[in-house]
């Protein structure tokens, strides 16, 4: 089945002109002025931006944290995401010690089978590295195309592994073509605030923050990123938060190192105070790394403007107020970590980052799709739109406002911690490899439709160009 997108702004990382996309079997197989195709389904983009669809490098779907479970799954996970303008994810597969890696991924395509409507990805934890996981992840990065591995710093005697780990997991990166992420945090230090602050009687949320000040993710972040040059592999820094981090990213960066950084919608545009709300609401906005002082959001946004750091991923890992985030009244330290954000990413971005002047068109398409792709091994099948490349495409309505609210999010969670903020442009349509997901802002998806990623290695493309085959013949 073919589709002609006419009349729309097309807008990618480096281009911008005015013009039709022709879709045959989910490629973009023509672009051009004035395109006329025979049976073609036309859709009208006039008055919109199109997109490359956007790529969040960081979610937490129907994931255990904290003694629960998130609340948004595959299904309600993506279609929340296909509303907001996102048309691809890297899910985090977690792993156990003493488990084979291979039971954990079949664990993650169980959970995604059957109910993504949007493609998908996946990372690998990495717990430990002993005799046998050497053995396994590289067959499971050959098998299974999961190109980049994910070390925690912190969450002490949870996910927390120790800079060994950490340094063996960047040797093996460097050989097999992966990128190394890191929750950067100094758990063991955290871990002592923590039971002191418990010890003192300072249990509301905002001590979540206050246990886990910036100078902890700056110390942590630095420290990754020596081992990297050490290791001279790569790394990537996830939901970085604070001038302490970007400063560490930015000089690695200077000194030639491959270190990469994201942060997230909610420490660019919410702050520390947040978490002081009362009757425990608070908690609803406890994220690990926490919310900082407010004068750190134009950190991150100058960050992301001059290159220092490199996406924005969402980090969606969705815990409902009543009965999740409950759990942790009287103990700041029980509440689960996260909070919902799948839906609203690209939006924030485009409204906070674009209309306010903060980062250029051609910036945010980088920052919400292009660049996730290159780092991992998805471009350019994704996150462009160019001939031969998949058609993930957004048909943005610039001129919409709405109001961000729990009471319209399709997410399943009970709150959104964006409540009441008032957002110009809307993603109206959606399409996945040429198939509408989102229709004239109304979800047509099916689950289950949803393709399982498999990526390439870290700066090695699989194959050399093919002289044959242009059209497609990318991958
Ligand atoms: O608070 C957060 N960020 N929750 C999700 C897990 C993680 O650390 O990314
Ligand atoms: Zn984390
Ligand atoms: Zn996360």
């Amino acid at each position: 089945m073919t589709k002609l997108i006419k009349n729309g702004t097309i807008v990618t990382a480096s281009d911008q002109f005015y013009g039709d996309i022709l879709i045959d079997d989910g490629i973009i197989v023509m672009i051009g002025a004035d395109l006329d195709a025979q049976g073609a389904e036309v859709v009208d983009a006039s008055g919109c931006y199109v997109f490359p669809g956007g790529i969040d490098p960081h979610t937490h779907l129907d994931m255990p944290f904290g003694g629960t479970v998130t609340k948004d799954d595959f299904e309600s996970g993506t279609i929340a995401a296909a509303y907001g303008g996102t048309t691809t994810i890297i899910d985090f597969c977690l792993t156990s010690k003493g488990v084979p890696l291979k039971n954990a991924v079949d664990v993650w395509h169980a959970k995604s089978k059957g109910k993504a409507v949007i493609d998908y990805g996946f990372h690998l934890m990495v717990a430990e590295v002993n005799d046998d996981v050497l053995l396994e992840l590289p067959r499971i990065i050959e098998e299974e195309g999961i190109t980049s591995l994910k070390v925690f710093m912190a969450y002490k005697n949870v996910f927390q592994a120790d800079d060994g780990t950490l340094f063996r997991t960047l040797q093996l990166a460097k050989e097999q073509g992966a990128l190394v992420m890191v929750h950067a945090e100094n758990g063991d230090v955290i871990a002592y605030l923590i039971e002191q602050a418990l010890r003192n009687g300072q249990t509301d949320p905002i001590y979540h923050a206050l246990t886990r000040p910036p100078e902890l993710e700056g110390e942590a972040t630095g420290r990754a990123a020596e081992l990297t040059g050490l290791a001279d592999s790569q790394l990537y820094v996830v939901h970085v938060t604070c001038a302490e981090a970007v400063r560490k990213i930015a000089e690695a960066r200077e000194r030639g190192l491959r270190v990469y950084g994201e942060t997230c919608p909610q420490y660019l545009v919410l702050d520390q105070s947040c978490l002081e709300k009362p009757d425990f609401e608070g908690a609803k906005y406890v994220w690990s790394p926490p919310l900082r002082e407010a004068w750190h959001q134009q950190v991150l946004w100058d960050a992301l403007w001059n290159g220092q750091l490199q996406t924005v991923g969402s980090d969606q890992c969705s815990f409902d107020f009543k009965g999740q985030k409950e759990l942790g009244q009287g103990d700041f330290s029980k509440i689960p970590n996260g909070g919902p954000t799948i839906e609203d990413r690209f939006s924030i971005l485009y409204s906070e980052g674009v209309r306010q002047g903060r980062i250029s068109l051609h910036k945010f398409v980088d920052i919400v799709s292009t660049a996730s792709a290159k780092l991992f091994g998805l471009f350019p099948r994704k996150g462009t739109i160019a001939i031969g490349s998949d058609a993930d495409l957004v048909i943005f309505d610039p001129h919409v406002v709405r109001t961000i609210s729990a009471s319209t999010h399709h997410m399943k969670v009970d709150y959104n911690a964006f409540e009441g903020m008032e957002v110009t442009g809307q993603p109206r349509s959606v399409l996945v490899r040429g198939e509408f997901v989102i229709r004239d802002n109304a979800f047509v998806g099916v689950p289950g439709s949803g393709q399982y990623l498999r990526r390439q290695r870290f700066n090695r493309p699989d194959r050399l160009p093919d002289k044959e085959k242009t059209i497609g013949g990318v991958f």
